[in-house]
């Protein structure tokens, strides 16, 4: 059994060969864990990151977008592949090929509420099914060397919360650690997670519990973990555009201090990463359009930027953007955009809550 410390002095737990110490995790989130923005946020302060969810189904008809989902850089580890699926001999296999990507774990997810996966009774859907949930966890755990770890949710809705007993079935059969998401399957992404769930699911077993649910501050992480007893925090949408997230909240965690918001120059240096890990992903022309949509994140609050992403629009190249980003006046209204990008940076969290992307 993996010992797990848990003080307010020490968070540290065992996961195979890993040793986690107050370990902020990047959630698992389709179409945004991919491996630049994973990259952006390891280098960002993020201790454990997930891949996207892959289909187990996919990955054993060699998919090739399922494959690529897979792809792992030495600067990403520790990293999990996280896979879904309502099959269990599909699941095993899909445990086995994802093992040989090496990966330090693998996760399953018995989360996703979208319709066409829970309805299926895949992710969020085996919270209808628990006995089918514990089989396919104790047969993925059973078949690969690796640690196995799940996700999921409280429970399929408010009249039927099972996160307990769930927690403890899971444990039994060999899952090593179990990532909640303090919400119902009914609730999508709306209203507030419950961390008191958090803290009975703690309470009742002996593997690492790792929190997750509307932690967009870094106060909230510090929260959790004082709340709840988790051995992890969890962070999705609260670092969508605001990567920094896991940084500052180890300030606060560490310091009770609230870090400045990061300088522009340092915004424009990890936007040039973050294209060029794209690019690596994607290749050039795809990597360089598909930034389009991190612009503001990492712009946010400069001063006539709604112009200044238009001019950047026509380019498929990274150079000439590269160019254009150097010539942003770097000390002009320093302060203004400081508060400005505070402001932005509260109001977006606020949104992707409400609305769950
Ligand atoms: C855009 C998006 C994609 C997601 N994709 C996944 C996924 O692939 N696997 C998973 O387990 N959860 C997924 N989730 C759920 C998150 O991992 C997380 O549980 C949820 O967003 C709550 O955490 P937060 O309040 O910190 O965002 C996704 C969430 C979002 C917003």
């Amino acid at each position: 059994m993996n010992e797990i410390k848990n003080t307010s002095d020490v968070r540290e737990f065992r996961l195979g060969n890993l040793v986690i110490k107050n370990g902020l995790f990047l959630a698992p989130m389709e179409d945004v864990s991919d491996y630049p923005f994973r990259m952006i946020c390891r280098e960002l302060g993020a201790d454990v990151v997930y891949s996207e969810f892959i289909s187990s189904e996919a990955l054993i008809r060699e998919a090739q977008k399922a494959f690529l989902k897979m792809t792992i850089r030495p600067g990403e580890h520790p990293m999990a592949i996280q896979i879904y699926g309502n099959r269990t001999e599909a699941m095993v296999e899909a445990a086995k090929i994802a093992e040989d990507k090496g990966p330090d774990f693998i996760d399953i997810n018995f989360g996703c509420p979208v319709k066409k996966i829970a309805l299926k009774g895949a992710g969020a859907g085996l919270l209808r099914d628990i006995p089918k949930m514990i089989e396919i966890s104790a047969a993925v755990a059973r078949a690969v060397s690796l640690p196995v770890t799940a996700k999921t949710r409280l429970g399929w809705d408010s009249d039927t919360i099972q996160i307990v007993d769930i927690a403890r079935q899971l444990q039994d059969v060999g899952i090593e650690a179990l990532a909640v998401h303090a919400r119902t399957r009914a609730q999508g992404y709306k209203g507030q997670a419950e961390w008191d769930w958090i803290q009975k699911a703690v309470e009742a077993v002996n593997i690492p519990v790792i929190g997750n649910g509307d932690v967009t501050e870094p106060q909230h992480a510090a929260e959790m973990f004082a709340r709840t007893g988790c051995a992890a925090v969890m962070i999705g949408r609260g670092a969508i555009h605001n990567p920094w997230i896991f940084r500052h909240s180890k300030q606060f965690i560490e310091t009770g201090t609230v870090a400045e918001p990061p300088a522009l120059s340092e915004r424009l240096e990890f936007l040039k990463k973050h294209y060029l890990y794209n690019m690596e992903y994607k290749g050039e022309k795809l990597g360089v359009i598909e930034m389009r949509k991190h612009l503001s994140g990492y712009l946010r609050g400069l001063p006539h930027i709604a112009k200044f992403r238009l001019e950047l629009m026509p380019f498929d190249r990274h150079e000439p953007i590269f160019e254009r980003l150097d010539t942003l006046n770097i000390s002009s209204n320093y302060k203004e955009t400081v508060e400005t990008y505070r402001e932005i940076t509260a109001r977006a969290a606020e949104l992707t809550c409400k609305n769950g992307a």
